[in-house]
Order: structure tokens, then C-alpha cells, then sequence
């Protein structure tokens, strides 16, 4: 489904509506955390506690010397699970790789260096420390099968997969390294490498074909202060907007809503995005 997309005054400031805000305050760090985090060779891990579990038995596994047993960060199992389950491709695709340590993505490189040489390793392995599989929230998934490439796990356009990359995004997760954002990823294009942002912003970005570098920028301008971003999907809005972190301590406002979500950028500030029930007239 298309989202509806607007920008406009935050509702408090618009005529005829009212709207509450309170505040929250968040520290330096905390920029660090969250769904939103842009991670790449300039933007590198700084998070070091992902909330982790263990794949449900639901969802198959590749094994792996390195992954003996496959984490992720708890949200984006449950939606892994759920995605699974909508394209019912529960059978068909497997887990292939999660959360890696620095010390195992080190490894990992080393590995690769070696047996697949320099410039294959720069296109397809992110040099320890900048890797997504470092925060728990990025999980490849391969078709399941006999012989599961680690590195390159095959996951076609059609199928299961092709299912599976159709239905992603409702679900949270974008593909992140496409061809055509090679330059700006800085990685080749990844058909296996999901990660996990949450909704509506997967949506956002795959409505309008923006890589994750392209829309921690784009965000930016929806400041506190200046216009929001509004997103209209079945059941409910979101809106959307930034808070520049302060040096020691930040005050996050927070506009009422149903519900609200914080993620730090891993830059220079955070993002809220706040959930409305259509038909409560907080931002119609
Ligand atoms: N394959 C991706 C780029 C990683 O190593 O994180
Ligand atoms: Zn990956």
C-alpha cells in the first residue's frame, strides 16, 4: 500500500487543534541507539548493548562456525518472524547471518581477504566495526538449502525471496545496499542484507528510493520547530520529526500521540516519530 505522505506545521501550531507535548531527556549516548542508526565506514558502531535473543524455532537456520546459534536484536526477530510468516516463506529462507561481534566481523574480514582477495572483500564484507551485523539489527537471509554461501547467500528476485522483498518493508526492513546507492553505501549491491528500521520510515524510504545515508540526511529537515513530516498508512499517522542532540544532555519534546518511538541517527541528533490512531483528531 502507498503511504500518504505530507508536511505541514506541527498540529499545536496549526488552527483549530490542540496538542500536548511533554519532554524526555536523553544523554549523548543515546544517540548511539536505535532502529535509526545510520552505520557505515564514516558512521561506525558506537552502540554496545544490543537487546538480543535467540531466532524463534520458527524461523530455519544456516549454520555457520561463526554463528553457531543466530541473535538479533529482539524487535527485529519478532518481525523477521512475522514477514516470514505473511510471505509464507517459513520453509523456503533462512537466517544465514546476525548479530556479529567487532571481534567476529574482524574475523570474518580477515577470512575473506584471504580467500577471496581485496577488492571482493571491499565490495561485500564492512571493515570491522562499521558493520550493521554489529548492532543486532541487520539479518542476511539466504534460500534454504544444502550449501548456504556465508558471505553471498543466493536470494533471487522471484519466489519465496521475490515474496519476502515485496512484503519487506511493511514489516520494517529495507534492503540496504542496493546497485544503484553503491556510491553512497560505499557496499556492492546486497540482495541477502536486511535491515531492520521499523515502519513507516522502511516504507518511506522504499516509496522514495532513498538508502539509509540519503534518509538520516533527508530527515534533518523536519526539525521540532519547522514543519513535520506526516505519514497517513491504513490504521493510523506518524509524524515525524528531528531533535539536534546537545553536548551533554538533550530535552526531546514529545508530542502526544498514541504512541512514540526514539532513535538516535549515530550522527548528530534524534529522530521521534509519534503514532496517531486515525479518527482521534490529534492530526487530521
Ligand atoms: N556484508 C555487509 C556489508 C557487512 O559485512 O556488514
Ligand atoms: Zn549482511
Amino acid at each position: 500500500m502507498e503511504l500518504q505522505i505530507s508536511i505541514s506545521r506541527k498540529p499545536s501550531e496549526r488552527q483549530h487543534e490542540r496538542q500536548h507535548e511533554s519532554n524526555i531527556q536523553v544523554g549523548r549516548d543515546d544517540v548511539h541507539k536505535g532502529c535509526l542508526i545510520l552505520v557505515n565506514q564514516e558512521n561506525p558502531v558506537r552502540q554496545l548493548e544490543p537487546n538480543l535473543g535467540a531466532l524463534s524455532s520458527r524461523i530455519r537456520q544456516a549454520s555457520h562456525v561463526e554463528e553457531q546459534r543466530i541473535t538479533l536484536e529482539k524487535i527485529c526477530i519478532q518481525q523477521l518472524s512475522a514477514l516470514l510468516e505473511a510471505c509464507q516463506a517459513e520453509d523456503d529462507i533462512a537466517a544465514v547471518s546476525g548479530y556479529r561481534s567487532r571481534e567476529a566481523q574482524a574475523r570474518i574480514f580477515a577470512a575473506s581477504l584471504e580467500e577471496n582477495g581485496a577488492a571482493f572483500t571491499a565490495r561485500y564484507v564492512a571493515i570491522p566495526g562499521a558493520s550493521e551485523h554489529q548492532t543486532g539489527l541487520a539479518v542476511d537471509v539466504g534460500l534454504y538449502r544444502g550449501d548456504i554461501d556465508y558471505i553471498r547467500p543466493s536470494f533471487p528476485d522471484d519466489g519465496a525471496s521475490g515474496r519476502f522483498k515485496a512484503l519487506a518493508a511493511e514489516y520494517g526492513f529495507i534492503q540496504r545496499y542496493q546497485e544503484s546507492k553503491e556510491g553512497k553505501t560505499g557496499i556492492a549491491c546486497e540482495p541477502w542484507h536486511y535491515r531492520y528500521v521499523g515502519y513507516p520510515h522502511s516504507m518511506l524510504m522504499k516509496q522514495q528510493d532513498l538508502c539509509l545515508e540519503e534518509y538520516t540526511a533527508y530527515i534533518k529537515q523536519f526539525a521540532f520547530n519547522n514543519k513535520h513530516l506526516y505519514v497517513e498508512g491504513r490504521s493510523a499517522f506518524a509524524q515525524i520529526y528531528y531533535v539536534k542532540a546537545e553536548e551533554h544532555i538533550t530535552t526531546v519534546p514529545i508530542v502526544s500521540g498514541d504512541r512514540y518511538q526514539l532513535s538516535g541517527n549515530n550522527q548528530d541528533g534524534f529522530v521521534v516519530t509519534v503514532f496517531h490512531r486515525k479518527g482521534d483528531g490529534s492530526c487530521e
